[in-house]
């Protein structure tokens, strides 16, 4: 950013994510069929009841400021939901802070936690935003990488190997934006023991909990005991689970004290979540009859990636991927194809829109550029068409890369 701004927003950059989108939308404009798979939204509408319930409170005229840390309503239903989906665990309505996104929520659990000079570590690959907040709270995010033989996924090792006495936090997300990889309940407990041991506050973001392929919900930090929760925020959302991304409703559950003191922060920056929007999360979390649209749409991603993954290890067998256990995304590794004229993903996903007009995200927006991330948030059309293209592309930059080589050998 410019250095005539503040010290705020020296280390700010603009979302990688959005910006594929973005380019993918000038395109289309354009005329040309442009196949995007790399946005990061159940192309599902919002449940009936759901949208119904928003057009309602509108109607209803419910359509003042609502109460900075949300409207008990909604708060009630997160509760009952969360424990419900914990084993009937006890959670409280007075421990949740609703927010515009989840988003917001993982910016106001580090605002409040993380400040100068301390560090914060993130798994690497990470969703885009988490260093981005953790600068903006003018703390330090260290990436720690990812064990490619695990699904890129980090251990207590891994983890301490990172470690000093200025790490204050460790930003946890599973199922995992980008790779789809699920911790384990043994995995998450045994880096919940050892933040417990260092006195590490973990945020954990939780948005893609309902969409997991193996039994139930993804395994959560709330499954954990009551005494390895006490410096754990827990981050989700209507966005995912509920396609509901355009309405804006994320919440964070924590302490007391913290929920207090991030409720108190977003009084003074966006003020409560839209109001007709929480009336609208409120009929999501809280109408049992809405859970199985859940489970419906969460069978057709299982159903897209078992195609994707069918069609990659048959059409694309050298290409290493995450097995996707969670949310909507297959990141594979594209560095085989790589050459002098392709180094990264980033130029490989710009010879994809510009060769085939197929739209992914390079991994560089997630911290290693050789990998890119497919979002099959898609339909099977679309998916299908995206394979097709980005099989040719492979057969494109491998012909490519060979002739490199059979020049220089000349
Ligand atoms: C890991 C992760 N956390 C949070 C969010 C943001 O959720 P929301 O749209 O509710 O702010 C996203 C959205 O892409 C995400 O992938």
């Amino acid at each position: 950013m410019s250095a005539l701004f503040s010290r705020n927003v020296a280390a700010l950059t603009p979302s990688a994510t959005l910006a594929v989108s973005a380019e993918a939308a000038r395109l289309r404009r354009e005329g040309v069929n442009v196949v995007d798979l790399g946005a990061g939204e159940p192309d599902f509408p919002t449940p009936r009841a759901v949208a119904e319930a928003g057009v309602h409170a509108t109607q209803a005229g419910k359509t003042k400021y609502a109460a900075n840390e949300g409207i008990l309503e909604l708060r009630a239903a997160i509760a009952r939901r969360l424990s419900l989906l914990s084993g009937g665990r006890p959670v409280n309505a007075d421990n949740i802070v609703v927010s515009n996104g989840a988003k917001q929520s993982v910016m106001n659990a580090c605002f409040c936690l993380f400040g100068g000079r301390e560090k914060v570590l993130i798994p690497s690959p990470a969703w885009t935003s988490y260093p981005q907040i953790v600068h903006l709270a003018r703390a330090t995010p260290v990436e720690v990488a990812g064990d490619a033989e695990w699904s890129l996924k980090v251990s207590v090792r891994d983890l301490e190997r990172e470690w000093d006495e200025s790490v204050k936090g460790l930003i946890m997300n599973s199922p995992s934006n980008p790779t789809g990889a699920v911790y384990t309940l043994a995995e998450l407990k045994a880096i919940a023991e050892w933040a417990k041991r260092k006195g590490v506050w973990i945020v954990a973001d939780e948005i893609y909990r309902r969409i997991h392929y193996g039994d139930g919900v993804a395994p959560s930090f709330l499954d954990l005991p009551d005494e390895l929760l006490e410096h754990v925020v827990l981050v989700d959302g209507a966005s995912k689970a509920y396609a509901m991304t355009g309405w804006r409703i994320g919440f964070a559950l924590a302490s007391r004290e913290l929920a207090k003191t991030m409720a108190a922060l977003q009084s003074h920056t966006t003020s409560g979540a839209n109001t007709m929007a929480q009336w609208a999360a409120a009929e999501a979390f809280g109408n049992d009859l809405v859970q199985p649209e859940v489970e419906a749409m969460t069978a057709q991603f299982r159903k897209r990636r078992d195609y994707l993954v069918g069609r990659f290890r048959k059409e694309l067998p050298g290409v290493e991927f995450v097995e996707p256990l969670g949310a909507f995304y297959l990141f594979f590794r594209v560095d085989d194809v790589f050459s002098p004229h392709v180094p990264g993903a980033t130029e490989f996903c710009r010879r994809l829109i510009a060769d085939e007009a197929l739209a992914l995200v390079p991994g560089a927006a997630f911290g290693d550029d050789r990998w890119v991330r497919l979002s099959y948030a898609a339909s099977d059309e679309m998916l299908k068409e995206g394979v097709d293209r980005l099989v040719r592309e492979f057969a494109r930059l491998k012909a490519e890369k060979q002739d490199v080589g059979t020049q220089r050998v000349g």
